[in-house]
C-alpha cells in the first residue's frame, strides 16, 4: 500500500496541468480506481484483517484527495501567474480621450433666448422650412412685383412641369410664422419663433442658411413702447449687462411704422463690447404690425394692434461669444470654435480638461 501511495503522490506532484490531474484522479480514487477496487476487496477480508485495513485505505484515499486539491490550486495559481507576465497593463501611459459631445453654439443661443421671452409671457411657435410664397410673401403683404423679393435672394422649389401647386420657397425669414400663428391661434398672442431661414448670400456676415427669431405680441393698446420694453429687457438678460437700444426708422412691407433696432457697444482693439459706449449696432428689424398682415392671419385690425420684429441669432451669439466669422457656425468643426473660447464647448473631460 505504501508503494500505491509513494505512486500516486509522486503522479500528482509531476502533473502539468488540470487534465492530466483529473485523469489521475479518477485512476486512483475514481469509482473504479484502484484504491476504490482495494477497497471493495475489504468485503473479502477477515474481520481482523479488515479492521487494520479499512482506516489505512480511508487514510490513504484522504491523503491523495488533499493532495490533489492542493495540486489543483497550485496548477491555477501557476496559470494565473502565466496570464499576469503576459497581459500587462501600462499604467503610465496617457489616458485616452473621453470625448464628451456639446450642443451647438446656435442651440444653445435658442435656448437663452427662449427662456428670455419665456420668462416676459412668449410661447414658441413653429412653422415649415419649405413654405408657399404665400405665407412668405403675400400675406406678409409682399406683392409678386414687389423688390423685396428680389432683395430676399429667394431660393425657390423647382417645380416639374405641370406641377401646379403654389410656388414654395425655402422661407426667407421667420414672418411667415406670423401669419401661421394668427391663423392657428387668433389674438391675443405672444409668440416667439426661433428657426432657419434661407437666402442665396455668402460672405463673412452672410451664410445661405442661418437662423431667426421672430417676435410677435398682439393685444388691445400694444404700441412701439411696448416693443422697446420688451427688447431692452431681452438684450440685458441676454448679455447680462444694462443694454441701451436704438431705433431708427425703416421699412418693411409687413410693418407700418417699421424701426431699425441697434444695440448700445464699443469697438475696442477690433472687437465689440456690448452695453458700453457710444457706438450702434443693427440687430434686428421690427415695427408694428401692418394692418394687411394682421387681417391676412384673419384678425380684425380696427380691434387689435401688434408688434413685431425678427433678429438674427447667429448675429447675437457671435457678439456674445466674440466669433468674428459666420461661416465658422456652418462649415468647420467644434475645434475652432473652442479656439474662439466658446464657452458651452469648455466641458470636462473626465481627466478635467480638454486636451485640445
Ligand atoms: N422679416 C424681417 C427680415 O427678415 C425682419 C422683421 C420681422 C422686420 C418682423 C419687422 C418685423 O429682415
Amino acid at each position: 500500500m505504501d508503494d500505491l501511495r509513494d505512486k500516486y503522490i509522486d503522479l500528482i506532484a509531476n502533473a502539468g496541468d488540470e487534465a492530466s490531474l483529473e485523469d489521475l484522479r479518477v485512476q486512483a480514487v475514481g469509482k473504479k480506481g484502484e484504491i476504490s477496487l482495494k477497497m471493495r476487496e475489504l468485503g473479502k477480508m477477515t474481520p481482523e484483517e479488515r479492521q487494520i485495513m479499512g482506516p489505512k485505505l480511508n487514510a490513504l484515499k484522504d491523503e491523495i484527495n488533499t493532495a490533489l486539491s492542493a495540486k489543483k490550486e497550485a496548477l491555477a495559481d501557476a496559470a494565473l501567474n502565466e496570464r499576469l507576465k503576459a497581459e500587462w497593463l501600462d499604467v503610465t501611459l496617457p489616458a485616452r480621450d473621453a470625448r464628451v459631445g456639446t450642443i451647438h453654439p446656435v442651440s444653445q443661443v435658442i435656448e437663452e433666448v427662449t427662456t428670455i421671452f419665456a420668462d416676459m409671457g412668449f410661447s414658441v411657435a413653429e412653422g415649415p422650412q419649405i413654405d408657399t410664397d404665400f405665407y412668405n410673401f403675400d400675406a406678409l403683404n409682399i406683392p409678386g412685383h414687389h423688390p423685396a423679393r428680389a432683395e430676399m435672394d429667394t431660393f425657390y422649389m423647382h417645380r416639374a412641369e405641370g406641377d401646379n401647386r403654389p410656388p414654395h420657397v425655402l422661407r426667407t425669414h421667420t414672418s411667415p410664422v406670423q401669419i401661421r400663428s394668427m391663423e392657428e391661434h387668433g389674438a391675443p398672442l405672444r409668440i416667439i419663433c426661433p428657426g432657419r431661414v434661407y437666402r442665396a448670400d455668402y460672405d463673412q456676415t452672410h451664410t445661405p442658411m442661418f437662423h431667426q427669431v421672430e417676435g410677435l405680441a398682439i393685444d388691445k393698446n400694444i404700441s412701439m413702447a411696448n416693443l422697446k420694453w420688451v427688447l431692452e429687457e431681452f438684450f440685458s438678460a441676454y448679455f447680462g449687462t444694462t443694454v441701451k437700444t436704438r431705433f431708427r426708422a425703416s421699412h418693411f412691407p409687413f410693418t407700418e411704422p417699421s424701426a431699425e433696432v441697434d444695440i448700445q457697444c464699443q469697438w475696442k482693439d477690433g472687437s465689440v463690447v456690448v452695453g458700453e459706449g457710444d457706438d450702434w449696432l443693427e440687430v434686428l428689424g421690427s415695427g408694428m404690425v401692418h394692418p394687411k398682415v394682421l387681417a391676412a392671419g384673419g384678425i380684425d385690425p380696427d380691434e387689435w394692434q401688434g408688434f413685431a420684429f425678427g433678429m438674427g441669432i447667429d448675429r447675437i451669439a457671435m457678439l456674445k461669444y466674440g466669433i468674428p466669422d459666420l461661416r465658422a457656425f456652418f462649415d468647420s468643426d467644434l475645434r475652432w470654435l473652442r479656439h474662439y473660447g466658446f464657452a458651452s464647448l469648455d466641458v470636462p473631460t473626465i481627466r478635467g480638461g480638454l486636451s485640445r
